[in-house]
């Protein structure tokens, strides 16, 4: 069998096997880092092969015939592109099954690349759109975060994002459902077309939310200006921010989120796919990271993007030569940045300590 990876003391003798051993690859040092993921769309786990599949189950028309084909067409200009093809694709799920095993397809490859706990979102709107039950999706994905506890000992906590291209009345009827299923619910968000859809948009349903005792999140300078992020954080009470990476262009908010220490998930392949960054190189994260904002790395719509999040990692260390204490400090972020309580963070914490100190050791 193999370790549950999201157990402190098996992950404690992995430690104990790779200590020392300098030749160990970058690749098996990140993957053996225990990290969480923050920024990941069930939505986006969708590989080519599941849609035909399930395509198939339901006898629906998709307009590509072939896994190639379909590959072919993940070239987009933008994130509008982008989330046409996604919308399109979201067809084929239909029912509590098509959700779980969506759910456990990406659970296993996130423990296979050593995340020990997942916050994942999802777009109630999406479904409910077409007739799919809430119940169903919401029922589906839990029943395989269930299964990813017990055989991994995977931790997990749930998001439903609001269309922000809708309106904030049909947001306010997604979360009268979300509060149907509030014990499995632990969080709101914000995403979809984000220029010309700005977070305070949205006040009234957030403040519900959080009144309802939800916690908060949103999207906010993916593509839209940094003003944005302001907004979810004063707007929306927001906990963390999803992208954020246009704060740059705004040195008094690169402070201030230095100084509140706010999470940013950035989703490096992400950017470069939907043309927020031109190539890998250009990417901004290791200067958000050494202006001490606490950034994190997700892999957002891993399916559609070119990897999870080991991927993503490796791509920003060998693109812009983060060095191994940096990859620690991410990991360390991804943690604290989470939804954990302060005992689970602190034995994490503890945990990947421990793999920084075989660093100075080796
Ligand atoms: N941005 C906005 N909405 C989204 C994204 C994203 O990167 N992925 C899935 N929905
Ligand atoms: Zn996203």
């Amino acid at each position: 069998m193999r370790p549950a990876l999201g157990d402190c003391r098996i992950y404690g003798k992995l430690r104990f096997m790779s200590r020392g051993n300098p030749l160990e690859s970058t690749q098996e040092f990140i993957r053996r880092l225990p990290k969480a993921e923050l920024h990941l769309h069930i939505e986006g786990t969708l590989e080519p092969e599941l849609a035909l599949h399930l395509a198939h189950k339901h006898g629906v028309a998709l307009p590509y015939g072939s896994i190639a084909e379909l590959r072919a067409a993940y070239d987009f200009g933008d994130l509008q592109e982008f989330l046409d093809i996604y919308y399109a694709l979201a067809e084929v799920l239909r029912d509590e099954d098509d959700f779980y095993q969506l759910a456990l397809g990406y659970l296993q490859r996130a423990h296979d690349q050593g995340v020990v706990h997942t916050e994942v979102f999802f777009d109630p709107q999406t479904h409910t759109a077409r007739a799919i039950p809430f119940g169903a999706v919401v029922e589906g994905l839990n029943r395989a975060f269930t299964e990813a506890q017990r055989r991994f000992g995977m931790t997990h906590r749930l998001i439903a994002c609001f269309l922000r291209h809708l309106s904030a009345a049909d947001a306010m009827r997604t979360l009268d459902e979300v509060l149907e299923y509030r014990s499995l619910i632990a969080a709101v968000g914000l995403d979809s077309s984000e220029v010309g859809h700005p977070p305070s948009k949205f006040i009234s349903v957030f403040d519900r939310a959080r009144q309802e005792g939800l916690l908060a999140v949103a999207h906010a300078g993916e593509e839209g200006p940094p003003v944005y992020i302001s907004e979810a954080l004063d707007l929306l009470g927001v906990r963390r921010i999803d992208h954020g990476v246009r704060c740059a262009e705004d040195p008094a908010l690169m402070e201030r989120l230095a100084k509140e220490q706010v999470t940013l998930t950035v989703c490096p392949l992400s950017n470069v796919k939907l043309r927020v960054f031109d190539r890998i190189e250009h990417h901004n994260l290791k200067r958000l990271l050494e202006a001490g904002l606490r950034v994190t790395v997700n892999s957002d719509d891993p399916a559609y993007f070119g990897g999870y999040i080991l991927e993503n990692y490796l791509a920003v260390q060998r693109a812009l030569g983060l060095t191994r204490a940096q990859l620690v400090i991410l990991a360390r972020n991804s943690i604290e940045g989470s939804f954990l309580d302060d005992d689970t963070k602190r034995r994490w914490m503890a945990e990947i300590d421990a793999r920084a100190q075989d660093l100075t050791a080796s």
